[in-house]
């Protein structure tokens, strides 16, 4: 098969590692790509939302499959586009119609869906610039801290998480003015949960699905939770408190319902469902779903996976996932991620990277690289994920640890506590 992928990222190094290794990849592209992806298959220099241009290469290259790594193409209608053109509607796509990826795209239907299927999910109410007055009386009855949600994307920045009343209020107000643009017309108000979050990860087809490895990420700047939020520092899988009794009730409270949910409200969806789940005293409960893999996460569960993920893909496409069986590696994977000096803030691109062919014992996908001159560069936030296995999770961060000292950048920063909370 010829399959073309679409992204730039770690999360997409790390499945086009995948997909490089199924038998039935004979030609793998990946637009536009990174100097990691350049590696496991021919980067084509199109962006991931020029669909006109997208649908033209697909015809040209004779690709048979297309996977979506990440949700601006999907909230933005690449499945749609594809199956509306007589030229491109026998192509799969690989992620959910327009309709589907509303669930990430909207704060504000996402919890909708939920309220009506009975899936567990913070309490809430959403407002916009005719409700005000009411945003503000709702949060009186709530206690700190309080979380405040764009409604749109935001490109992860639109959550906010507020100690007081009065700051609570001033967001508010600043969010329904546009602090996000058109992103916070609406504004999601809901309940805080206290508990450790998960990342679950499922494929389906519209009608069956397939449980991934699940993972944790790490979401701040600085060591034990500290700093600013970023895109990812690191994650881990399997997840201890993500036991079997525990993986049931997400199954059988959450993901099911889910799919049957879509089903039901008649929205086509055939990709990856990401399930941010928080657990609350041993129950589960949905913080947001999003409509791709996760990144760091990915970078750690492609390890894990046993199983041909093209022929997890078929079944997504031909409607019979069901008939695969997904098989994980019972040994632990972490990420760890190699990030600019400076980042989240303001950073630096362009620093020569050096090391990565002494690097023997772990996986390296690109997160921020490019190719200039010949030599790979830095060229973004996060540039390097640095991912190993272990017999258990402290053995594969050791690991990870000893590899990420070999690759040197100027200012290279990351963070040596990893799954040290779990
Ligand atoms: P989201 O973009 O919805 O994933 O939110 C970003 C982050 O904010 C999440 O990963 C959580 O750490 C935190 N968060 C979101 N909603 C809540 C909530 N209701 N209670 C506590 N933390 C939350
Ligand atoms: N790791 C969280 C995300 O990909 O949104």
């Amino acid at each position: 098969m010829r399959i073309l992928l679409l992204g730039s990222g770690g999360r997409e190094h790390a499945l086009a590692w995948k997909i490089a290794q199924s038998k039935q990849c004979s030609k793998l592209f990946i637009a536009p790509g990174n100097a990691g992806t350049g590696t496991v298959g021919e980067n084509v220099s199109i962006g991931v939302n020029d669909f006109e241009r997208l649908k033209e290469f697909t015809i040209e290259q004779k690709v048979d499959m297309v996977v979506v790594g990440p949700e601006d193409p999907l909230v933005n209608g690449i499945y749609d586009a594809f199956k509306d053109d007589k030229r491109t509607a026998h192509i799969p796509v690989i992620g959910p119609s327009k309709a589907g990826a509303v669930l990430e795209g909207s704060k504000d239907f996402a919890k909708a869906f939920m309220k009506r299927h009975n899936i567990p999910t913070a309490a809430y109410a959403t407002f916009d610039g005719t409700s005000i007055e009411e945003g503000l009386q709702f949060l009186d009855t709530l206690k700190p801290p309080y979380v405040l949600k764009a409604d749109g994307l935001a490109a992860g920045k639109g959550v906010l998480i507020v100690p007081t009343l009065a700051e609570a209020k001033e967001e508010l107000r600043k969010m329904l003015d546009g602090m996000f643009g058109n992103a916070s017309a609406k504004v999601v108000i809901e309940e805080f949960l206290s508990g450790i979050e998960c990342s679950v990860f499922v494929l389906t087809d519209g009608s069956h699905y397939q449980i991934l490895p699940e993972a944790k990420d790490y979401k701040r700047i600085g060591e034990h939770d500290t700093g600013l939020n970023t895109g990812g520092m690191g994650s881990v899988t399997p997840v201890p408190f993500a036991t079997k009794e525990w993986m049931e009730k997400v199954e059988k409270r959450i993901i099911r319902p889910t799919v049957e949910g879509l089903k039901a409200e008649n929205i086509d969806y055939k990709g990856f469902i990401f399930f941010g789940l928080i657990n609350v005293d041993g129950e589960p409960m949905v913080i947001e779903y999003n409509c791709r893999m996760g990144d760091p996460e990915t970078e750690s569960v492609m390890l894990r996976l046993k199983t041909d993920i093209v022929d997890l893909f078929k079944g997504v496409a031909e409607g019979n996932l069901n008939q695969y069986k997904v098989e994980f590696d019972s040994r632990s994977a972490v990420c760890v991620m190699l990030v600019s000096g400076g980042y989240p803030e303001e950073y630096v691109k362009g620093y020569p990277i050096t090391g990565l062919d002494k690097v023997a014992d772990s996986v390296v996908f690109h997160s921020g690289t490019a190719l200039k001159d010949g030599q790979i560069v830095t060229n973004g936030g996060r540039v390097i994920a640095v991912s190993s296995y272990g017999k258990n999770k402290e053995e594969a961060l050791q690991k990870s640890f000893e590899e990420a000292n070999k690759i040197e950048f100027k200012d290279k920063y990351f963070r040596r506590d990893i799954g040290q909370d779990l």
